[in-house]
């Protein structure tokens, strides 16, 4: 199960193709989707679209541009989007909406389940008054990566949606993990994705497929998202070879992922149970698992990560006392048990 023998937990996009991915991507049939002539790229769009329960879908190469083409065809220049303070359009997109888009992002603070409070979203909807950019989209994130990888409820994105849309604003899900906040919910993905007027999926995540998101909305939304895509040079051609993988990531990965969050349950539990460790259990609610070292002890997140890397164990710094592990496809129930021995052993050093 392991990758290259190690226990790798930096990320659920670590994972590599299943062998039914590599197979399916060998037989792929291609065609120029430029052209929009590509049968498995329509294959998988339609798919997505339809478990999403959106209209259509567009394949990009990457969350990263799933979020830009929403932002650039919800938003003009100059507009604003409202995002919380610990989102990753707004945190770890290299600052997309600005640098690409002329968008401003307003943030408003994450709560600890990695909602935004209606008291922050209210008082940050500008007024019609020149001074001010035009607020055009609210984005939610869920999963939440950066809140621990916490889920929102489908009543809760309801009600954002009803309160935004009230005030002629977009709402976007940046979905990343959409999948893994439905299984923990144990409901249907489209509850989650009904209320929004786009939603950007990863398959290349805990899905396992090796690369490419998808961008869902109306019909309307995704020909003008096209264009957008395009103008960042995302349009691709035969990438079916891709898409194949999505499809079986779709069909076959999503049930499973609640594996993933057993296992990292039962990682947070052995931290929870080792002295010189703190973690808040309550955040702990998919396959994301962020701890933190006390203070007293003298090494930091980066020598700790260090000392479980020599123990075939790799984890992620996150903060200067703080440590990130994801669980995915490619870590068994017996690997969690001896990443966390090796855990152990490396505080006790
Ligand atoms: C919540 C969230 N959104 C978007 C992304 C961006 O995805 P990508 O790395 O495919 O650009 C990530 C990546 O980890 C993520 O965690």
């Amino acid at each position: 199960m392991s990758l290259n023998n190690y226990i790798d937990l930096r990320s659920d996009t670590v994972t590599i193709p299943t062998d039914a991915m590599r197979e399916a991507m060998a037989k792929a049939v291609v065609g120029d989707d430029v052209f929009e002539e590509d049968p498995t790229i329509n294959r998988l769009q339609e798919l997505a679209a339809e478990r999403m329960g959106k209209e259509a879908g567009l394949f990009v190469s990457s969350g990263t541009m799933g979020n830009l083409v929403a932002m650039l065809t919800h938003c003009q220049r100059g507009d604003e989007i409202i995002v919380g303070d610990q989102a990753h359009i707004f945190y770890y997109e290299a600052g997309s909406s600005s640098a690409v888009g002329g968008i401003h992002p307003h943030t408003i603070p994450n709560q600890r389940d990695g909602s935004l409070k209606m008291e922050d979203i209210e008082d940050a909807i500008r007024s019609d008054d020149e001074h001010f950019p035009i607020t055009r989209m609210l984005a939610l994130e869920n999963t939440h990566n950066r809140m621990g990888g916490t889920y929102l409820t489908p009543a809760y994105t309801k009600q954002v949606a009803d309160f935004v849309h009230a005030r002629g604003i977009k709402l976007h899900i940046d979905g990343a993990r959409i999948f893994n906040a439905a299984v923990a919910q144990g409901i249907n993905v489209r509850e989650l994705a009904q209320a929004a007027d786009s939603v950007t999926f990863c398959l290349s995540k805990g899905l396992s497929a090796p690369v490419g998101s998808v961008l869902c909305g109306s019909r309307e939304f995704i020909r003008l998202a096209r264009r957008r895509r395009k103008v960042i040079g995302g349009g691709m051609r035969q990438a079916g070879i891709l898409a194949a993988a999505g499809i079986v990531a779709m069909e076959q990965m999503v049930d499973r992922l609640s594996e993933d969050h057993a296992n990292a349950t039962k990682l947070a539990l052995g931290i929870a149970g080792t002295p010189g460790l703190s973690i808040d259990l309550a955040s702990v609610q998919t396959n994301m698992v962020y701890f933190n070292i006390d203070p007293a002890l003298p090494f930091d997140a980066v020598e700790l990560c260090r000392r479980a890397w020599a123990g075939k164990v790799k984890m992620l710094d996150t903060g200067t006392r703080r440590i990130r592990a994801v669980t995915h496809a490619w870590v068994s129930g017996d690997e969690i048990d001896t990443a966390i021995q090796v855990l152990q052993e490396a505080v006790r050093r």
